[in-house]
């Protein structure tokens, strides 16, 4: 094998989309080339993700510092991989989960580890001089993800009064990811519009989508299917809907008052677990959807059994809190059969060797991948590259506004014309 050893490896505390700390990792190789990246984080997060290592000093950004993870980039990572040859990735990062030696990587933090792993798979395709993606995928990643758009956002993303985290919109019947764009854009426009008209607010989201006070999410839902109507598109046949109810959050809301179920915090609702899965199923016969992601929460696997069974066959359920990009928790869930498509986000795993591992044995059991973002965002655009090195049949990107989330689809338009 070819060898390109690592000379040195940098870490620096930058800033991500909500104005939070993050990791930003160099890593500089011997013949100079470098491979940066910037580490996402999440807001409704998994009570099973690899810990994001903080500060916790509150005099200094509110506790959310991440000096410890860059110090642990600095001094332990770089210590033990300097000198290792970077085209050995796995290698690479066996070496810095035995180093962490915690199952949920909470010493070094997922953040310094990942941090260090992207940077690593990037430069070693800048010396390469080979795209991201071609490097990561060989000549097998090379179809273009259908954009799941996140254009109204709610639940933990925004102050406004849905509940429902993230309204999306997918655009089923593109030829090509360019005019899935186009559809989803115009479709954003017109939603814009529509707010504009009713006297809504057109301010955004954490993920860029609308965050208005509407009536109710179902009313976020017709909302949604008029834009549609209206940027000339036809409902289920161009455009499907998604959405994202991230109940592990109403989950624990309900727990702060005592109660089981779900909470639905914004309204001041409650649901028992068998009013929720009425909810789930009710909205998938209703409305033209595609998908429903973590409608129920993370430790509820009987009742996400019982759902897998009522609607599995019609919709996409996506494990995100669920799954936590985790290869153990997947193969839970297909022993299982809870859920048949899978979100992934390498940070909730951190590093891409196990984030690859898991979309393999998602790919090899039939379920769905959808590589995404986190709500807190950089301008780093590995996810795009990863998304078509993989062949994932989704992305989540957000809306097409902010720059952390456009960069991303931006990437995407340049790599389909490359290939
Ligand atoms: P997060 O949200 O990045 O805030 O966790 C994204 C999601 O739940 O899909
Ligand atoms: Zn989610």
């Amino acid at each position: 094998m070819k060898e390109m050893p690592i000379k040195k490896i940098e870490a620096s505390e930058i800033f991500d989309s909500r104005g939070n700390p993050t990791v930003k990792v160099d890593v500089i190789l011997e013949d100079d080339t470098i491979g940066t990246s910037m580490v996402p984080s999440g807001a409704s997060t998994g009570a099973y993700e690899a810990v994001e290592l903080r500060d916790g000093d509150y005099q200094i950004f509110n506790g959310l510092g991440v000096k410890k993870a860059v110090d642990n980039v600095n001094k332990k990572i770089a210590k033990n991989l300097i000198g290792e040859n970077v085209y050995n990735q796995v290698l690479i990062d066996e070496k810095m989960i035995d180093i962490d030696g915690t199952e949920n990587k909470s010493k070094l933090g997922a953040n310094a580890i990942l941090g260090t792993s992207l940077a690593v798979a990037r430069a070693a395709s800048n010396s390469l001089k080979i795209p991201l993606y071609r490097y990561i995928g060989g000549i097998s990643g090379n179809s273009i993800p259908i954009p799941m758009m996140n254009i109204l956002n709610g639940g933990k993303h925004s102050s406004n009064n849905l509940n429902i985290q993230e309204f999306m919109i997918v655009p089923v019947g593109a030829d090509d990811f360019k005019s899935s764009m186009q559809m989803c854009v115009e479709i954003y426009q017109v939603l814009k519009e529509i707010l504009k008209q009713k006297g809504l607010s057109i301010s955004v989201g954490d993920e860029g989508g609308f965050a208005p006070d509407l009536e109710s999410d179902e009313e976020a839902i017709k909302i949604i299917l008029d834009a549609i109507d209206m940027a000339g598109l036809k409902k289920d046949k161009d455009v499907k809907i998604a959405l994202d109810v991230a109940s592990s959050e109403m989950r624990d809301a309900a727990k702060k008052i005592q109660k089981e179920g779900y909470y639905f915090w914004k309204t001041d609702e409650y649901k028992n677990k068998d009013d929720m899965i009425d909810y789930i199923v009710k909205l998938s016969e209703k409305y033209p959807i595609l998908s429903i992601e973590d409608g129920l929460a993370e430790e509820d696997w009987k009742d996400w059994k019982e759902l897998t069974n009522k609607i599995g066959k019609k919709i996409y359920l996506v494990g995100d809190d669920l799954f936590v990009t985790n290869r153990k928790r997947l193969e839970k869930g297909i022993e299982n059969k809870v859920a048949n498509a899978i979100l992934i986000k390498p940070n909730q795993i951190g590093t891409l060797t196990e984030t690859l591992e898991t979309i393999k044995i998602a790919n090899k059991n039939g379920y769905k991948v959808i590589v995404s973002h986190r709500s807190g965002e950089t301008e780093d655009t590995f996810i795009a590259d990863l998304s078509v090195a993989v062949n994932s049949s989704y992305v989540k990107m957000g809306a097409p506004c902010r720059s952390e989330r456009v960069a991303k689809y931006n990437r995407l338009l340049e790599i389909e014309k490359d290939i």
